[in-house]
């Protein structure tokens, strides 16, 4: 491996224009990688520490120069000159060098770009797209199976809907290029209807999803399956509908306000297998509150379907594993900057995959034009990617990075 000479970042601004962590990794020998890490909005309580400025005539608090500073300054000094044998020694180093439960000191987002932009630099310097050191010696096999947003509600839409996304999967594609073109049927379709029906034009929400003022929950899931059948196509057997629900975001004290209905934990199971007997959802995310394991657990025992856990893991392999022991979900939503660095969430991913698991590959709703994470999803041959919308170019970056794997592997989509 070479040598580190420098370790580079700079404060840029996300989709939602609010300050982000871009780092630069340049090896002696020249060879480098930049990379930009993204930023939540609805997050779990587990997630490791975004580091925040928090100086309120700048960014509203939401500044990243701490960050910033942290890898020019005490970063890069801990790692000039030195080489690291591997991805996971370089983390390890990152992650003792923080010396917090939670990444704090030195910020998750500090962290990780570091993490991610050696990983670039690794790349380059061998030659290989970065799909390929990913994988490492594993064989690359499939595309992951996108997940897309077309409609939402909840913390990404200003509240005005409970549940946080509808999503579309077309589910016999077998090709990334006709996956994305029955999508974007359907989606166009969806804002045709959404335009006479609310005389809304294309208004939409922070990962680009149509956001009308739908009554209810159910009247947004009802409005996807009416847009899949007046583009042409069948709700469950061409495209199936998956649910963000994003519960923890309107639970309180035991209960979940849905709307107008106050539903305890057992209420909100049977409301959510309600809604697998009635709609093509083949998957629900965070269906229930992050810290209601209980109930998360009633619900997976009936569910058919993906039982997909967001903030409940938070890509963090000790919860992970307990929600393993406690059959509590059978799918994980795997963020990164959850975690913090590339060698645990690669660790949360392997832990998921060992227990049968499906794994979901997921950007975050304040991205960046950076398209790492199609890489990623190929390298780690995972089974879906949830990116957002069909529209707004940090969300096409990554389509179109998967397109450009595609024509350069002739890779499958992976099979439902
Ligand atoms: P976030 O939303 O990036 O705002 O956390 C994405 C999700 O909940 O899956
Ligand atoms: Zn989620």
């Amino acid at each position: 491996m070479p040598i580190i000479e420098r370790l580079d970042a700079l404060e840029i601004l996300d989709s939602r224009g609010r300050p982000t962590v871009q780092a630069t990794c340049t090896f002696a020998n020249g060879a480098s990688g930049t990379v930009s890490v993204p930023s939540g909005a609805s997050t779990g309580t587990a997630e490791a520490h975004e580091l925040r400025d928090g100086d309120p005539k700048r960014y509203r608090g939401l500044g990243c120069r701490k960050a910033v500073d942290n890898i020019r300054g005490e970063i890069n000094q801990a790692f000039h000159g030195r080489t690291f044998a591997d991805q996971a020694e370089l983390d390890h180093v990152l992650i003792e060098l923080d010396d917090t439960a939670n990444k704090s000191r030195l910020g998750a987002n500090a962290i990780l770009a570091v993490s991610l932009a050696f990983a670039q630099a690794c790349a380059a310097n061998q030659a290989v797209p970065l799909y390929k050191y990913f994988a490492g010696n594993q064989k690359l096999t499939t595309l992951p199976r996108p997940m897309i947003n077309l409609f939402s509600g909840g913390k990404h839409a200003g509240g005005q809907i409970a549940i946080q996304d509808v999503q579309i999967m077309p589910l016999r594609t077998r090709t990334m290029d006709d996956t994305l073109a029955m999508t974007v049927e359907v989606f166009q379709t969806a804002a045709e209807l959404v335009y006479k029906k609310y005389g809304m034009r294309l208004l939409t929400a922070d990962e680009g999803g149509l956001a009308p003022a739908f009554a209810d929950s159910e009247s947004m899931i009802e409005a996807a399956v009416e847009a899949i059948e007046a583009a042409g196509l069948k709700p469950g057997v061409d495209v199936a509908l998956t649910v963000d629900v994003a519960a923890s975001h309107f639970y309180d004290a035991g209960f979940y306000q849905l709307g107008n209905e106050r539903l305890d934990g057992s209420a909100m199971a049977e409301k959510l297998l309600s809604w697998l007997e009635q709609y093509p959802i083949t998957s629900i995310e965070d269906g229930l509150a992050e810290d209601d394991w209980d109930h998360w657990a009633a619900f997976r025992r009936s569910a058919k379907g993906l039982v997909l856990g967001d903030d409940l893991l938070c890509t963090n392999p000790t919860r992970i594993q307990k929600a393993i022991n406690q059959s509590a979900a059978n799918a994980l939503l795997l963020k990164v900057n959850q975690i913090g660095t590339l060698t645990e969430a690669r660790e949360a991913c392997d832990l998921a995959k060992a227990a049968g698991w499906r794994v979901v590959v997921s950007a975050r709703s304040g991205e960046t034009e950076d398209n790492w994470l199609a890489d990623l999803a190929t390298g780690w041959v995972v089974d879906h990617i949830k990116v957002g919308s069909i529209t707004q170019s940090e969300r096409l970056a990554k389509y179109n990075r998967l397109l450009a794997i595609e024509a350069e592997t002739g890779l499958p989509v992976i099979e439902y």
